[in-house]
């Protein structure tokens, strides 16, 4: 069997006392996108913070790839080649479009050539090119979203988390940003998609994980979840 992208095993996780993430397990194979869904307050955010190495777990293992990535600080699980498109962006607003993108450019640490340039992400995003000198703050919300994946795809990573990324969109952004994560899967990235909207990662998805209160609730895949008309209004509300 293929070595998994991403593998979260046994994650435990907690903000001081509060315990957030009880035994997550879940894993992304490679060139494979996995939807994480989840209400609000479900854990999405903080699987992620954790992959990346911003919280510590306390107990599990998370492996890129192979490697065991525990307890290493962001800047090396970054080198294994792990990106975060973080929720709510988290752009240098006072920085242009260009220097946004410059800071966070890093060549692949295996060997692979860096195929994301500034030049390959203004081919994915023209918007972007024609706003290269544009200060962040000013860009539309759609176009922030934009410079935010323009800026992970920057690092070359191999694995790339999206947290919410259609958060606060209109349809037609949401749509275009849907589209653009199509193309990056397309392109052989491993990617973990975090959504409220199931419709949206349906659509997308090879695999499906929901959590609920920390708990991995479902692990699935849109089809077969359909099929089986699972209610999944329990694990995630209306919607
Ligand atoms: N920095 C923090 N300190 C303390 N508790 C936190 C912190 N961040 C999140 N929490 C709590 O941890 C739990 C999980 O939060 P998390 O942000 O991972 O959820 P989420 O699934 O990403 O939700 P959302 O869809 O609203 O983004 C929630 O109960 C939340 O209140
Ligand atoms: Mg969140």
């Amino acid at each position: 069997m293929a070595t998994n992208a991403l593998e979260l095993s046994g994650i435990e996780a907690f903000y001081g006392d509060s315990h957030v993430l009880h035994a997550v397990t879940f894993a992304c194979g490679p060139a494979r996108l996995l939807g994480l869904l989840g209400r609000n307050g479900a854990g999405k955010s903080t699987c992620m913070n954790v992959t990346v190495g911003l919280l510590a777990p306390r107990r599990g293992d998370i492996f890129v790839f192979g490697h065991r990535v525990t307890g290493l600080p962001p800047e090396q699980i970054a080198a294994r080649g792990v990106a975060l498109v973080p929720q709510g962006r988290r752009i240098f607003k006072s920085l242009t479009v260009r220097e946004n993108l410059v800071v966070a450019a890093r060549a692949p640490t295996d060997g692979r050539p860096a195929s994301w340039t500034l030049e390959t992400v203004f081919a994915m995003f023209p918007r972007l090119g024609e706003r290269v000198n544009h200060i962040a703050a000013y860009l539309s919300g759609g176009e922030q979203q934009m410079l935010a994946i323009g800026r992970a795809l920057m690092g070359n990573p191999r694995v790339l988390l999206m947290d919410e990324p259609s958060e606060g969109l209109a349809p037609q952004i949401v749509h275009e940003v849907m589209n653009t994560i199509r193309k990056l899967k397309e392109s052989g990235l491993s990617i973990v998609l975090v959504e409220q909207n199931p419709t949206l990662v349906f659509d997308v998805a090879d695999d499906i994980v929901i959590l609920n209160s920390g708990r991995v609730a479902v692990v699935s895949t849109p089809a077969k979840l359909k099929q089986e008309n699972v209610d999944l209004r329990q694990h995630l509300g209306v919607f």
